[in-house]
């Protein structure tokens, strides 16, 4: 059911340094950044020739990350993303089999501007999964 992977997600305290980080000591290729105000972050992906990774600075007071970031104070690895076909018949494939979809259940536009739902970490290997429609 799954695809490709479409990308790791790491929190970063500072995006600037992080942008700085990937473009200079690792020489890779990264997007400008942009702000998700909608998913409290701020987004650069860093693009490498068979994946993305995304760098996901909070953004504003009550950002969904700013608890991740409290937990782990360096940032760190926060999620990994799937592409699958058909995310609802993913998603109902999952439920059926007992996995819990995080919020409400309904994929929402994601930083792609394409459907994605997330997975609960305790279903999935203490994982936080995204799957984005491709
Ligand atoms: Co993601």
């Amino acid at each position: 059911m799954i695809g490709r992977l479409n990308h790791v997600a790491i929190v970063v305290r500072d995006l600037e340094a992080a942008t700085a980080l990937y473009r200079g000591t690792l020489g890779a290729r990264v997007s400008a950044a942009v702000d998700q105000p909608e998913h409290g972050v701020t987004t650069a992906f860093v693009e490498l020739p068979n994946t993305k990774i995304e760098l996901l600075a909070a953004l504003g007071a009550d950002s969904p990350i700013a608890k991740f970031l409290e937990r782990n104070p360096d940032g760190g690895v926060h999620h990994i993303c799937y592409e699958v076909d058909d995310i609802v018949a993913a998603r109902d494939r999952l439920l059926a089999a007992g996995a819990r979809v995080l919020g409400s259940g309904e994929p929402r536009i994601g930083a792609h501007g394409k459907p994605v739902l997330f997975l609960h970490p305790k279903d999935f290997l203490g994982t936080l999964v995204e799957l984005e429609q491709a």
